[in-house]
Order: C-alpha cells, then structure tokens, then sequence
C-alpha cells in the first residue's frame, strides 16, 4: 500500500539523512502513534519496529508523559539555564544519576546524542588540563563508529560517508581502533561473539604510537548500533578498560542508544559490568518525547574541575536548552515509567524469545548473519552486485507497506522495537520480514 502524499508541498524541508528526491518522489509519511503502533497518512498501521529512531523506548503517546510536559508548559514554559536553575533540572539529574553506574553521579544536560558526545569529548580535555595534563589532547574512536554528527562526534566517528565531505576539518589529532565486526569468525553469534578481545589490545599499538601523555580519551558505543549492530566480544569492553586505566586515559560510553533499558539494564555498562569514566545518553532519557540529551561524569572528574578553576565559572560550555523544564518534565515522567512498569527487567526477560525469533531467519534466502543482544538485532544480507544497500532498502519499504517498520543500514537491517512489544509482535514483525525475504530477489 503507497503512503499518501496528497497535495503537500514538500519542496522547501531539507530532510537529514534522507534521500531527498527518492523521498519525495515517493514519499513515506506517518500521521500518529500510539503504544507500539504508528499509523501512516493513509491510515494503514505500521509495528514499530525501531522504537522510532532507537528512543521510543516506553512505546507511544504516554499519557504520563504527555500529561507532564502539558503541565509544565503551562506552567513554566522555558527557565534559563546559565546562573539559574528550576527545580525539575535538579531532580532529574538526580533520578538519571541514580540508573548510572556507581561513582557516575554528575550530569551536564544536552539535547541530543550529538551534543552529549562533543560534551564529553569537552570534559575529557577540561579535566587533563585542570590536572595540569593539558597536552592530553588526542582522542580515540573505532572505526564504524557513530557519534552524531557535530564535528567532535564526526572526528572520532568511524563511518565514512559522515566524514569524507569534511575530511579536512575533522579534529586534528584523532585517531581509530579497528573494528569488531568479523562474520568469518562470528556469524550467527547470539549474544556477545566469542572472538575479537584481542582487537581491544590495537590500544596498546596506538599508546605506543602516539605516547599516553598525549592522549585524553577513548570514546565507543558499547554496542555500535548505527553502522549495523555489532555486539562487542566477550572480553573485548573488559580490555578497554583495564588500557585505558593503566595509561589515565578517560574511557567514554556512547550509550546514546543503549542506555534506559535496550540491552535488558539501565546502561550497557551496567549490562556488560565495565564501568568507564563517562556516559553519553539521548533518546529514551526522555522517550522522544522532548528532545533531550545527558553526560554522566564521574565524581572525581566533576570535583578536579571545580576545584583547579577560580572562583567563577567552572566550565565554559552549556546550552540555551540544557535542562529545558519540558525536557526534564519528560525525563522525570518518563524515567518514572521505566522503573514502575519494570520495563529494563521486561527486556531482559524478554530478551531470549526476541533472540530465538531473530535467529529464526537463519537459514532464509538472503541472509548471511544475525547478530543480538538484548533488545536488538541485527540481520545483515548479502547484498546485490553493483548496488549496496539496495536489498535492504526493498526488504524496508516492502515491510513499512506491510504494517512493519525495520532499519536499515548498507545492507543490515536493524530491530529496536519499544520495551513494551508482547511476544505475538515479536513473531510478527520477524514474520513479517521472513516473508519479505522470501519474496525479493
Ligand atoms: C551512539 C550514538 N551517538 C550519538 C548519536 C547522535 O544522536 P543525535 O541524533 O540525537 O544527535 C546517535 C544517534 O543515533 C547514536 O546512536
């Protein structure tokens, strides 16, 4: 079923990461949502099958949420956020403090996993220099990477169509970890892949290259869910750590995705037991409702900045938006919700059936690996001679035609739905792109 466009002028809206002239050639809208469903301009139902971007993480149009934000709006529509405060801000600093791991109780608020990353990328460099360690300066990313796209967050990214047109300008001084994907020794894994901790210890090669006293940080999604879902190795998050550690060098978790609950636990590091010295967040810190974005810093690296600043500002940086009082009016609503319906347990306990049911598309014509952890998955497909990404793009729009939305990216497709789908929507949208599979060529 074609999505409806009417007679919309679509001209003028420049639309990110989008296929422009394809979209509005053919264009795919969506009208409402509501708990697991959207429902598309012409009115035909679509299971969410991403949680929209990664960050519908209660499932849609909570009336808690909904509710609270209103309120606030009436209330106190916009505080500043320099030299000022409101209470909500602190309140839901606290309850996000609470979720990270122990000893990460400091957040500096954003509004989007953009500006969380360059954020922290900002604080790692303030705390070396307040340790009189300023020529700590470089930064480490991994290759596939995706850290948003400011330019801190491109530098230290590893997906090159999001780099190459910037190329020259990205940040001096960066360099990159090597991936962890390696089908040839883990397709098929459930869980975390057996092979690749020894890929961690390509740290010890750029230490030794570069010198430790010149590098300020590593920075990785501990599961990299943009490039395609690529689940760490056992081990691999453990080495890390113990690198990072031995040489000072501050170790950031770009849980922009994972955090609040999507691998069955408040953040991957809580999930993976490896507790780094920052934690980027976004998305279902405030169920999409509201944009909104948080670093938790630990302890130590909040109090060395303070205390080797004077007496005035401590830290030159900080948003319009930062604690926005209709963001963390979402946030405090929605982190209520998380905790009273158990919905981090809910994917957890759930976490096997959507496995078995991932996995069950082993086997189907097409596919050449499934990768999972908690409540992801990642099916990647061969893809066609000559056009990459364009098996997926089709299994894509076939599914969103059929009542089923799915990610895609290169030639994976990728699952995230809301921590509220039931078993029977498991079966359904895994179903549903069985059958897709089936039918393309
Ligand atoms: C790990 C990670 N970091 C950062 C971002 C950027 O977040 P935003 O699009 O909110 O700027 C994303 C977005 O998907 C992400 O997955």
């Amino acid at each position: 079923m074609p999505a409806s466009s009417s007679s919309l002028d679509m001209s003028s809206l420049w639309m990110p990461f989008t296929a422009n002239r394809q979209f509005k050639a053919h264009p795919r809208l969506l009208a409402g949502a509501q708990g697991m469903y959207y429902t598309a301009a012409d009115g035909h139902r679509v299971l969410d099958g991403t949680a929209g971007l990664w960050c519908v993480n209660a499932g849609h149009a909570r009336p808690e949420i909904i509710e609270a934000i209103t309120r606030q709006a009436g209330r106190l529509d916009y505080a500043p956020s320099f030299q000022i405060g409101h209470e909500d801000s602190f309140k839901a600093a606290s309850k996000v403090a609470a979720l990270m791991p122990d000893g990460l109780d400091r957040i500096f608020f954003t509004n989007s996993g953009s500006e969380s990353v360059d954020t922290a990328l900002k604080i790692a460099l303030a705390y070396h220099r307040a340790r009189g360690e300023g020529q700590r300066t470089r930064l480490i990313g991994r290759e596939r990477g995706y850290h948003g796209v400011g330019f801190g967050g491109i530098s230290v990214g590893g997906i090159s169509p999001n780099r190459k047109t910037f190329s020259g300008v990205l940040l001096p001084g960066v360099d990159h970890l090597p991936h962890t994907h390696a089908p040839e020794h883990n397709a098929f894994s459930r869980g975390q892949p057996a092979w690749g901790a020894h890929l961690a210890d390509e740290l010890e090669r750029i230490v030794a290259l570069h010198d430790a006293s010149t590098i300020a940080a590593v920075i990785v999604e501990p599961m990299a869910g943009s490039t395609g879902v690529l689940v760490p190795p056992v081990g691999y998050l453990e080495r890390l750590r113990e690198i990072t550690s031995k040489y000072g060098i501050l170790l950031i978790f770009d849980e922009v995705i994972t955090a609040f609950g999507r691998l069955g636990a408040a953040t991957a590091a809580g999930r993976f037991g490896v507790t780094p010295d920052l934690i980027t967040m976004a998305k279902g810190i405030s169920n999409a409702a509201i944009p909104a974005g948080a670093v938790a810093v630990q302890r130590g690296i909040y109090d060395t900045i303070l205390e080797a600043s004077g007496s005035g500002i401590e830290f030159f940086h900080g948003y319009t938006y930062s604690a926005h009082p209709m963001a963390t009016a979402a946030m405090l609503a929605a982190l209520d919700i998380y905790e009273k319906d158990g919905l981090f347990e809910r994917a957890d306990a759930l976490s096997g059936q959507f496995e078995d049911a991932a996995h069950s598309l082993r086997g189907r014509q097409h596919v050449i690996d499934v990768r999972n952890i908690g409540l992801v998955a990642g099916v990647e497909l061969a893809p066609r001679e000559g056009a990459p990404g364009a098996r997926a793009a089709e299994v894509f729009a076939k599914c969103f035609d059929r009542g089923v939305l799915v990610r895609y990216t290169g030639d994976t497709l990728a699952f995230s739905p809301p921590l509220i789908i039931e078993e029977a929507q498991v079966h359904e949208l895994f179903g549903t792109v069985a059958k897709v599979l089936s039918e393309i060529e």
